[in-house]
């Protein structure tokens, strides 16, 4: 899909044909708040499309008579699962029932869509005020292998501690999605208070200020939220549940890293839909390269554009018979991040529950994370910070899951 705006803007604007003045005012009102030149979409079907692929910071849209159409349900449930974005109602009458549609939908702005210039720029004023600067919304990495022990785990939490030592202002949550295994609890020695479980069981209630008191308390501007301890005693988080999640989180630190299964479930799909880069994890394996393949397969079937996805090389000596070259060509794809290995390191951090870096400060595995989160930071996706494309919006989680399924792809 082609870029929404020029290159450079910072914000974007969605504005459903015909829901407020032309094209040209509202350029005139928005351009000198730093907006690119709007785009107009056909309907709210196509914005919901749209907003899919890459949330804009503000949506103009019309609020039906009567404060309610399927369309604009599902236009609520999007507005949902996007807290950044700010979104502004129009309507011809602002009758009772309208507004209060708008209201139910989440829309804190309502005007009339006759309304002009200063109207318009007053409406844009105060709904930028009420959300937090959507340029500065943080990037989400989700790592990702179709096989388990090529190091996903470690470079998870290695990666968020790397990125979170980048700039003493910013934070990284680290979110364990694995529903099987001990995961973070065991890697940085953690026994928290709250985990995955007790997110899932508020999965419908989920806002900023609960996740801020369920994750650990920071170390090194590190926060950790573990996996269910008893994975039987809770239902693991819906698609829906986990994406909202994930977009609270993306709120509230500048960087979010997810550790994910090595199965597709809706956790998983959510989190690489989610993601601005998918950290892809391989080893120099003919059955680690196999499986990176049919993965990239996947992604793609999945519509994922393909800078989305990194590839990084885990566990790299000499003694590898397979050349990064070699490696290249069966994957089709370069090979962003080559990560060497170090036993004693990993081995010596995870005994201590440590992260790696605080254990084994000289390890060339170190300054390998060091450069991975500096190249990370240096490439933030968009413009407004959201680039997550899953470039297939027209369907809903559940159902790309049962095509996937259905295929027997993963
Ligand atoms: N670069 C590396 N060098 C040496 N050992 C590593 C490296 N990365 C991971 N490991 C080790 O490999 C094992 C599997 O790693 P883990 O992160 O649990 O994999 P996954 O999450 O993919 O199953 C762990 O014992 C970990 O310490
Ligand atoms: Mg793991």
């Amino acid at each position: 899909m082609a870029s929404p705006a020029s290159p450079g803007a910072r914000r974007f604007a969605f504005v459903v044909n015909g829901s407020a003045g032309p094209e040209d005012l509202l350029n005139a009102v928005l351009e000198p708040r730093g907006f690119a030149p709007v785009v107009m979409v056909s309907s709210v079907a196509e914005l919901i499309t749209r907003i899919r692929v890459g949330a804009p910071t503000l949506v103009v849209v019309p609020v039906p008579a009567g404060g309610t159409s399927a369309d604009f349900s599902l236009l609520a449930m999007e507005l949902r699962r996007h807290p950044t974005m700010a979104a502004i109602g129009t309507a011809a009458s602002k009758d009772a029932d309208t507004v209060l549609g708008a209201m139910r939908a989440g829309i804190p702005e309502f005007i009339s869509s006759t309304a002009g210039a200063e109207e318009l720029s007053a409406a844009v004023s105060r709904v930028l005020a009420n959300f937090s600067l959507p340029g500065q919304a943080g990037q989400v990495y989700t790592v990702y292998a179709a096989k388990g022990g090529v190091g996903t785990s470690m470079i998870a939490a290695s990666v968020s501690w790397a990125l979170a030592q980048l700039d003493a202002t910013r934070e990284s949550a680290l979110v364990d999605f694995n529903t099987a295994g001990a995961g973070m609890r065991v890697m940085l020695n953690l026994s928290p208070s709250y985990d995955m479980g007790s997110v899932a069981m508020r999965a419908d209630r989920l806002d900023r200020e609960y996740l801020r008191s369920v994750v650990t308390q920071p170390v090194d501007r590190v926060s950790v939220l573990t996996a269910a301890e008893e994975l039987d005693a809770v239902e693991s988080l819906d698609a829906e549940a986990s994406g909202v999640l994930i977009e609270l989180l993306r709120q509230d630190y500048a960087y979010t890293v997810i550790d994910t299964d090595h199965h597709f479930n809706g956790q998983t799909l959510a989190a690489l839909d989610a993601a601005d880069r998918i950290l892809l994890v391989t080893q120099f394996d003919v059955s680690a390269l196999r499986s990176t393949q049919r993965s990239l397969g996947v992604f793609a079937r999945l519509g994922y554009p393909a800078e989305k996805v990194m590839i990084v090389t885990n566990r790299r000596t000499d003694r590898d018979r397979i050349s990064v070259q070699g490696a290249e060509r069966v994957l089709g794809r370069s090979i962003s991040f080559l990560l060497p290995n170090d036993y004693n390191a990993c081995s010596g951090a995870i005994t201590q529950g440590q992260f790696v870096q605080r254990y084994a400060t000289a390890s060339p595995l170190v300054s390998a994370f060091a450069g991975m989160a500096a190249k990370l930071a240096g490439q933030p996706v968009s413009a407004n910070g959201n680039g997550n494309g899953n470039g297939n919006g027209k369907h809903s989680v559940p159902s790309r899951l049962s095509r996937l399924f259905s295929r027997k792809s993963s």
